[in-house]
């Protein structure tokens, strides 16, 4: 196929981590490779596209098919992320979303995943994405501890209260499959008390206050801020994200600001 136009983009450099990729002139996410979307997605954890119109449902699982096999559901590829009025799950809430890693339920969980911002909340509206550079966190670390964490099982249990649910249990750390480098593989857990859906984790050799303290030095190396980078959603925004290398969760949305992300995963 020939190319109406040459794709001119300019890149940006985000902080502490991340691409801004800015299409300059006439643009489609078709004009970059599937290969290429890879290779910076790797190289720079998450990157957003500015300036590429998005694409319908079955062009976007088209494009990402080139990319890797599909993680599909039993809602389909493209899940719909709105806020709704009285969700069974926090994901579809008002709330905040603690830091996890997608597919923690699932059978593979996907390498990356890719949002289209279909509506951005109002400025000053809250719902950003947080990303958490569990690469950057586990350099931070001191080695006695990361030498525990290596040794570490962490078991999640949840209801099914939505599209995933059950009981899993990961080691605390993992192999990147496409670098090499170790990563951290974490969810928060969720309170019962704030949360619809509670997530319990626990940490396999320890408990009442030992697991307290354990959890808490991790939710502090995780949320410091200088390894974590907060997506402002714009409309029109696609965000291609390394679900290894990072962690990711989102701020609560602030007075009654709304906002529809689409969400493809590629294993
Ligand atoms: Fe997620």
């Amino acid at each position: 196929m020939t190319k109406a136009h040459e794709l001119r983009v300019q890149e940006t450099p985000l902080a502490p981590f991340g691409r801004l990729v800015t299409a300059d002139g006439p643009a489609d996410l078709r004009d970059i490779a599937p290969a290429t979307l890879e290779r910076w997605t790797v190289e720079s954890k998450v990157v957003v596209l500015r300036g590429f119109p998005l694409l319908d449902k079955e062009d976007l699982v088209d494009y990402c098919a080139q990319w890797g096999e599909i993680l599909h559901w039993d809602f389909g590829a493209v899940l719909d992320l709105v806020v709704q009025e009285d969700p069974k799950n926090y994901l579809f809430s008002r709330t905040d979303v603690p830091f996890h890693w997608d597919g923690a339920f699932a059978k593979t969980a996907p390498r990356y995943f890719l949002f289209q911002c279909v509506e951005a909340p109002v400025a000053g509206g809250g719902g950003e994405t947080v990303f958490s550079d569990s690469v950057e966190v586990l350099r931070r670390t001191p080695e006695e501890l990361r030498r525990e964490w290596a040794g570490t099982q962490v078991t999640y249990r949840t209801e099914k209260l939505g599209y995933y649910g059950g009981e899993t249990v990961s080691p605390l750390l993992a192999e990147h499959s496409e670098t090499g480098e170790t990563i951290l593989r974490y969810g928060e857990p969720l309170d019962p008390a704030k949360y619809k859906n509670p997530v319990w984790v626990d940490i396999a050799g320890k408990s009442g206050a030992d697991a307290e303290a354990f959890m808490t030095d991790l939710r502090d190396r995780m949320h410091d801020p200088e390894v974590c980078y907060h997506h402002e959603w714009q409309d029109g925004d696609i965000v291609a994200v390394d679900n290894q290398a990072l962690l990711h969760g989102r701020n609560a949305f602030r007075g009654n600001s709304s906002r529809h992300l689409q969400r493809i995963q590629i294993l």
